[in-house]
């Protein structure tokens, strides 16, 4: 039907006849004579319609945004002084012979070439195939495509296998709900939805295959969030006989092409490391964002033996944690900003967020303005500026309190106050984080709990740890990181049976659930499993960041509402009662629309 893509037109094509398709972008009537932007995937071209040529121009003139036409006609220069320099077709034009149009289109709910924020998302996501037509949402397609080939391409110079693991599965658990499907040949039975390929991948190391990849859907049902959607997408890799300098050395070198190749950034070579006690230490938090120059320092030796109860109670306990965090010029903000930021950090649970202000350093107490001042000695704040650093003009930002509440305070307000306060520095900052701890106490259940996956090795020096300190015991994984967005994450595995039956036994498993839950693993631990390891990357997430997109759900195609729905088809909706029988299912909770119907 064409002979070219609108977008793909140029100077080199003039005079040539040349045959488009695509849908109208815009139409305009300039006395007389009618530009029409014709609109495909590569981009516009304009088209004029001269009123001499009497049934081209009539046909012109019914011809509707997002009318899909045909057009032939010869490619000339614009005329001087009507270039359009933002257009790679900006120079030419097409100067029409004949026009069919294929199809009319109503009016869309929303113009074509509205910005992201024009729109409601709700309507977006409804129309998502108008959605889609933007511009804007058929980069970040183009890229997505673009992305995943250049990791393919990589994948497979370095002799990796494509292998698709079962999408219908048993549960494997990564830490989400799991997604049910309920069986009909095995009623009262359910196969679970993959959350990851995690074990199947390693049954592939056992077979010998030595190397896999996988781009592949992955099912978690848990509290979405931008960066969160209920069926996501991995770049699944797994590697026998490699360690994690290998892994990690391949794998930061695969993203360092990719940059490279697709966005013409060069990444650092090596990223940087920071241990995971490091990262909490410095930028509480173990996906810390290090564009932002703002750091924690501890202060828990100085507190100890104030009077201040606030201070000194989690400085003397061995779960609790105090910091500061100095903010230079924050000496800026107002009372009502820093209450606003006391409000925030209460989110995470802090009861308060004390600070002293440097008006003067060097007048010692009298430069300083701080609602704490009055309960901390002449030695303590001294040493405090000393460690903070502090100079006049700045402000300095107190947490106390257990050191989860504290770091998932000030975590949050370093990223806060870095966007808030524009101190997010440009660019590119990778890093790892290495040296995790196997497992977490949750206070909740009162057991550990694994902070990677049930099947992440202990470092070897540790193996004693696991069943003396479980929770001194640090783990061989890893984690990418880039601009504060967890992008991957992986670990060298457990490949003795032993050591797997001892991290079940930890994590509270009993052999008979460990059996059954996880038989088949153990079971080909037994014959010969290699060592291996591999990791995850997010591929949404890292679609996402190169985009500059600020959702995942901008780089899907047909993502999730935050209510894990589609607002597209409706899903999920209800069945017929005859598929329920069929699949031996009651259900106990009629779903809302029903219920109302039901009422009515
Ligand atoms: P993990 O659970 O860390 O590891 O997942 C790997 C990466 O997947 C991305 N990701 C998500 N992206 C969008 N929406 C979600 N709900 C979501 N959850 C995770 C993140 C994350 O870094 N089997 C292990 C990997 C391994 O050990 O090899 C795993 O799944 O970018
Ligand atoms: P109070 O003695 O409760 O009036 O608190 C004095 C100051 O300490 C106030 O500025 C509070 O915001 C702050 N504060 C109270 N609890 C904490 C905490 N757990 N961490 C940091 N600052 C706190």
């Amino acid at each position: 039907m064409r002979s070219h893509y609108c977008g793909s037109l140029n100077e080199s094509h003039i005079g040539q006849v040349v045959e488009i398709a695509g849908w109208v972008h815009r139409r305009r009537d300039h006395g007389g004579v009618i530009f029409i932007d014709l609109r495909d995937r590569e981009g516009l071209l304009q088209v004029v319609f001269d009123p001499d040529s009497r049934e081209t121009f009539h046909i012109a003139e019914t011809v509707r945004s997002e009318y899909v036409l045909k057009v032939a006609g010869q490619i000339r220069h614009r005329p001087a002084g009507t270039e359009n320099p933002h257009l790679p077709s900006g120079k030419v034009e097409l100067a029409v012979q004949s026009v069919t149009i294929l199809n009319r289109a109503e009016t869309p709910p929303f113009m074509i070439d509205a910005e992201d924020e024009d729109v409601s998302e709700e309507l977006r996501l409804k129309y998502r195939y108008l959605d889609l037509r933007r511009p804007q949402m058929l980069e970040r397609l183009k890229l997505r495509s673009r992305v995943a080939a250049v990791l393919r391409n990589y994948l497979d110079g370095q002799g990796f296998m494509d292998i698709e693991t079962p999408m219908l599965t048993k549960a494997t658990p990564e830490g989400a709900r799991d997604y049910l499907v309920p069986s009909r040949t095995h009623p009262g039975s359910f196969f679970a939805l993959p959350q990851s390929p995690q074990l199947f991948k390693q049954l592939l190391m056992v077979s010998g295959l030595d190397r896999y990849y996988q781009i592949v859907r992955c099912f978690r049902d848990e509290d979405l969030r931008a960066d969160r959607q209920p069926e996501f997408t991995q770049l699944d890799i797994e590697t026998s006989f490699m360690d994690e300098e290998a892994v990690m050395g391949m794998m930061e070198e695969m993203i360092r092409q990719l940059f490279a190749q697709v966005l013409e950034v060069a990444l650092p070579s090596p990223f940087p490391r920071l241990t995971y006690a490091e990262a909490m230490r410095r930028f509480a938090s173990d996906k810390p964002d290090l564009r932002i120059p703002l750091e924690l320092v501890d202060l828990g030796d100085l507190m100890a033996g104030v009077e201040f109860k606030v201070f000194s109670g989690p400085a003397n306990d061995p779960k609790g944690r105090i910091a500061a965090l100095r903010l230079p010029k924050g000496g800026e903000l107002t009372r009502s900003q820093i209450d606003d930021y006391t409000k925030f950090v209460a989110i995470y649970g802090a009861k308060g967020l004390a600070y002293i202000k440097v008006n003067e350093r060097a007048k010692g107490r009298d430069g300083l303005q701080s609602p704490i001042l009055k309960f901390l000695p002449d030695e303590v704040v001294a040493a405090v500026l000393e460690r903070t650093a502090a100079e006049d003009g700045d402000l300095i930002f107190f947490g106390a309190d257990k050191a989860k509440v504290v770091n998932e305070s000030l975590g949050a307000l370093r990223l806060k106050l870095g966007h808030d306060l524009n101190l997010v520095e440009h660019g590119w900052r990778p890093l790892w984080v290495v040296d995790f701890p196997m497992f977490e106490y949750d206070d909740k259940e009162s057991r550990f709990v694994a902070l990677h996956h049930p099947f992440t090795s202990p470092k070897e020096e540790h193996l004693e740890l696991l069943s003396s300190d479980p929770g001194a015991c640090l783990s061989r994984a890893y984690d990418m990181v880039l601009n504060g967005t967890e992008l991957g994450g992986g670990s060298m595995r457990i490949y003795r049976k032993e050591v797997q039956q001892e991290v079940f036994h930890q994590l509270g498993i009993d052999e008979l659930e460990a059996q059954e839950k996880f038989g088949f693993l153990l079971d080909a631990l037994k014959f010969g499993c290699p060592p291996h390891g591999g990791l995850a990357f997010g591929l949404d997430r890292l679609v996402m960041l190169m985009s500059g997109a600020k959702s995942i759900r901008d780089v899907m195609a047909f993502p999730k509402t935050q209510s894990a729905a589609c607002m597209l088809t409706g899903a999920p909706s209800n069945v017929d009662l005859k598929q329920l029988m069929e699949l031996g299912v009651r259900v106990a909770t009629q779903p809302k629309g029903e219920a109302k119907a039901a009422k009515e």
